[in-house]
């Protein structure tokens, strides 16, 4: 069964051209059929449903593994990566950072320093970084990286990619469209992993955030600046950052979330259960046909 659309759609940043194929990678397809030059488009889009009765709606189950801890979890995905890479050297991996990918982190390094994986070829582009924000200072994105994977694991610097935290103001427009360019430069990628926030987000994209949303400077939710408050004497908690966009995450050929703990429960269900709804970035993910939860049992908790 096919099932057809057509809207019309806003956005000022798309630059595909009329009849461009555009999500390639992504269950069914949708053709941008124009462009106004104030930035209308008009979609047409199609996807492949399984036969069956019209309603309700088959739901494919979602994919996800609950493991007894977050270590446990971590190094199923560590010892997949090492796999993949082994495989295919010059993999390109979509990062975060917070507490969650800590673990995960430490399994890499590990399997570098055990010799059996060499993470040198692999291309890599982070989420997000705060902005304004030097990469050496020790709160950044980018110093968190360096320190907890680049360095200690062996990454090429010149293939590991985090938008700069130093732009200057009239160039973040330039920096945004640079970024997503090196990602499509480098073929995509192939696998993202991503932590989730307590409000549901993905990188900084935070509730509300539109779903075909490329990299951008935003404002950080209440909620995620009173996280980082304790990192930061409190006039300087980071009030915006410089984030990929929901449209550039979900282009992601595979996606793997990683969420820990009873505090990620609420978020996890929403997103995993709860409606596809802007209002919860993670409730997004549902669309994506290549989305693996791996979760520990607080954070499943609330799953049904
Ligand atoms: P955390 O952050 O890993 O520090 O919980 C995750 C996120 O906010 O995406």
């Amino acid at each position: 069964m096919v099932g057809v659309g057509a809207r019309l759609q806003y956005d000022p940043r798309l630059d595909a051209a009329p009849g461009q194929k555009l999500d390639p990678g992504r269950q069914g397809f949708r053709i941008a059929l124009g462009k106004h030059r104030l930035g209308w488009r008009f979609l047409v889009h199609a996807s492949i449903l399984p036969p069956g009765p019209l309603l309700p709606l088959p739901m494919p189950a979602p994919s996800l593994e609950v493991h007894p801890d977050a270590r446990t979890a971590s190094r199923v995905l560590a010892e997949q990566l090492v796999a993949r890479v082994q495989a295919e050297p010059e993999l390109v991996l979509g990062l975060p950072t917070g507490g969650t990918p800590i673990e995960l982190y430490a399994a890499m390094v590990e399997a570098h320093q055990e010799g059996r994986v060499d993470w040198s070829q692999v291309r890599s582009f982070n989420l997000d970084e705060y902005w304004p924000m030097a990469p050496a200072h020790p709160q950044s994105f980018a110093h968190f990286m360096r320190e907890q994977l680049f360095e200690p694991a062996g990454f090429d610097p010149t293939r590991t990619h985090i938008p700069s935290g130093e732009v200057a103001p009239e160039s973040i427009a330039l920096h945004c469209a640079a970024y997503e360019t090196a990602i499509r430069a480098a073929g995509g990628i192939a696998v993202q992993v991503l932590g989730i926030g307590l409000n549901g987000h993905l990188g900084f994209n935070e509730p509300g955030a539109p779903r075909d949303g490329r990299t951008d400077l935003v404002d950080l939710a209440p909620s995620t600046r009173e996280r980082a408050a304790a990192a930061f004497a409190p006039e300087k908690v980071p009030a915006r950052g410089i984030t990929m966009g929901l449209g550039t995450i979900l282009e992601a050929k595979q996606i793997v979330v990683l969420a820990f703990g009873t505090e990620k429960a609420e978020a996890v269900a929403r997103s995993i259960q709860g409606p596809v709804d802007e209002a919860c970035p993670g409730s997004l993910l549902q669309e994506h046909a290549q989305v693996h939860w791996l979760l520990d049992e607080a954070a499943a908790s609330q799953l049904r």
